[in-house]
């Protein structure tokens, strides 16, 4: 482990992240680029928005989000991983006026109740154990204001013959059983728990990975 990253019972890729600007495209069939649009046109980004992005990696995607916002309405993305490996990367290719990275672990966030108003992840949540996925959902529900909204793309169910195949065998090969209880379907099952509203299942890329978004209720104060 880098000796700055923090400790977690999550796969952290702190050895991969030199490599991981290389694999990620060929792992996602060169659909990276198209999937970040979906989850960012989910988003609905307004240029004072604050979004916060768990898991991150080496941060093309909240740069993606970053990139929309305006530093001077308020708008931040503010990507986390755990791994300063991924996190040094992202900081040195990806960090602009909009766009921010930190060593921190997503079952526990250091950042005030309501203080988002969106949190996104991708791929992050088959890295981690259902405790730390129930934990890292009940923050991100803490995190955001009311209304606020999480947009998932992670590993679910898979409704093809060619997701089941893929999903199931990087279960195994990997020997990852966070990506069974993912195939299990726990990830919306996590939300509802939380406190989310009914999660909604926007797209299935290649079969076996969902991208999922729900809304923190709206408080009305009267
Ligand atoms: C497959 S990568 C996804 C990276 C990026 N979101 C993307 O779509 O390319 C999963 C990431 O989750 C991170 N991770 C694992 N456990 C974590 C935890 N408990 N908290 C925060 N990040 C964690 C890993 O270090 C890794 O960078």
């Amino acid at each position: 482990m880098h000796p700055d990253s923090v400790p977690t019972r999550g796969r952290t890729l702190d050895y991969g992240a030199p490599v991981y600007d290389m694999l990620e495209p060929l792992l996602m069939l060169g659909k990276l680029s198209a999937n970040n649009r979906r989850i960012i046109d989910l988003l609905s980004l307004q240029k004072q928005h604050r979004v916060l992005d768990l898991g991150c990696g080496t941060g093309t995607l909240t740069r993606a989000i970053g990139d929309r916002l305006d530093a001077e309405a308020g708008g931040m993305a503010l990507g986390i991983d755990a791994a300063a490996g991924m996190i040094r990367i992202a900081a040195k290719k990806r960090a602009s006026t909009t766009c921010r990275f930190e060593v921190v672990a997503a079952e526990s966030l250091p950042y005030a109740d309501t203080s988002f108003d969106a949190v996104v992840s991708s791929l992050f949540f088959h890295h981690v154990d259902r405790d730390l996925k129930e934990r890292a959902i009940r923050e991100a529900f803490r995190v955001l204001r009311s209304g606020g909204l999480l947009v998932v793309a992670d590993m679910h169910t898979p409704t093809t013959f060619m997701g089941s195949l893929v999903s199931h065998a990087a279960r195994w090969l990997l020997v990852q059983p966070q990506i069974g209880e993912n195939i299990a379907g726990v990830l919306p099952e996590l939300m509802l728990q939380a406190g989310f509203e009914q999660p909604r299942l926007n797209a299935m890329f290649m079969g076996y990975i969902a991208l999922f978004s729900t809304r923190k209720a709206q408080v009305h104060t009267p």
